[in-house]
């Protein structure tokens, strides 16, 4: 009988035969692009296990279409690419790749808040374009974050790993859960309704899933609670804000910047987002570290072959069954 198969939609950081082993195949898409929807379904047709991206749509199409899948194993901790309820209705496992990634996109939000605050961007660009001329008192004056309000949306591992970093700046702290995201009345503490945490926090950070709940969340009504001059960071999704909307607080000058790594069309950029001198943009990178990167796919990988060999996933988000494929 013929190994089980892992198709694995993109070239990762790794080698993926190593993390797999014996007694399982691996085929891997050569390319670093999304193969299309006839190309995948050609290439992982026959395949046990998908390792997929979070820009890789798996929906009951693609699950019918592959009637062999028993496992998708998602290269990424948000699962918003994944139809879950339609992979639960095929009883097929989906896992993910949850703490893995918390420190790494916790700091890469401080490294865009702090972009953002200090006006990096703007002086970088001063600086090769050969418009630097010396010190001024006056040159390009930022936002200190010792004493502002920080407000997480979202407390989950990454929201809690920011509110940390953010201590250590001197900031104050707002959440909000995004599992129980309240809009209205609430008891005094670091756990806000919606509302509050927009109207107190000088800075707005992202860290909620992207579901049914918190798609458009920071709409136009969302954006104008916020205090004028404060500043939004995104690192989760960027369908949590409706860009149109965020480029109107800022045309209006209501927000004094943001900060994204993530966006609504990704990967369009809504343009006009793309000349402004107070929005600091990044390509997706929250994760984007060697270690992480590395640690992100043998998690993958490992569930997978984990399914394919008869066991348990050590991170299941969907519980699929087991009994007909083993190794
Ligand atoms: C994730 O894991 O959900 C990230 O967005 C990938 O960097």
């Amino acid at each position: 009988m013929a190994d089980p198969r892992i198709f694995v939609t993109r070239q990762l950081s790794i080698d993926a035969r190593t993390v797999v082993g014996p007694g399982v195949e691996v085929l891997v898409h050569a390319g670093p692009d999304a193969p299309p929807r006839g190309l995948l379904l050609d290439l992982a047709r026959g395949a046990q296990a998908l390792v997929t991206m979070p820009t890789d749509l798996v929906d009951a199409a693609l699950l019918d279409a592959l009637p062999d899948l028993r496992v998708v194993a998602n290269h990424a901790v948000g699962l918003d690419n994944i139809d879950l309820q339609a992979a639960r209705e095929r009883q097929i496992w989906v896992t993910h790749t949850p703490g893995v990634l918390t420190d790494a996109t916790a700091e890469l939000t401080f490294a865009l808040l702090l972009a953002l605050a200090r006006r990096l961007r703007e002086g970088e660009r001063m600086v090769r374009e050969g418009r630097f001329s010396g010190w001024t008192p006056t040159l390009l004056l930022g936002h200190g974050l010792r004493g502002k309000t920080l407000g997480i949306l979202g407390y989950g591992r990454i929201g809690q790993a920011v509110a940390h970093l953010a201590s250590a700046f001197g900031m104050e702290i707002l959440y909000t859960n995004s599992r129980s995201i309240r809009w209205g009345p609430e008891e005094p503490g670091p756990e806000v309704g919606l509302d509050t945490l927009l109207e107190r926090s000088d800075v707005v950070t992202i860290h909620c899933a992207l579901t049914p709940a918190t798609r458009g969340l920071l709409g136009a009504e969302a954006l104008a609670r916020m205090k004028r001059g404060a500043l939004l960071v995104n690192t989760a999704r960027g369908a949590v804000v409706d860009e149109g909307a965020l480029v109107h607080a800022l045309e209006q000058g209501h927000l004094g910047g943001a900060a994204l790594d993530v966006y609504e069309r990704e990967p369009e950029v809504h343009p006009g987002l793309l000349g402004r001198d107070n929005v600091v943009l990044l390509p997706h990178l929250g994760s984007a570290t060697e270690e992480t990167r590395r640690r992100m796919a043998e998690l993958a990988l490992g569930d997978a072959a984990r399914v394919l060999r008869g066991q348990t996933p050590l991170h299941p988000a969907v519980v699929g069954r087991l009994s007909e494929v083993q190794a």
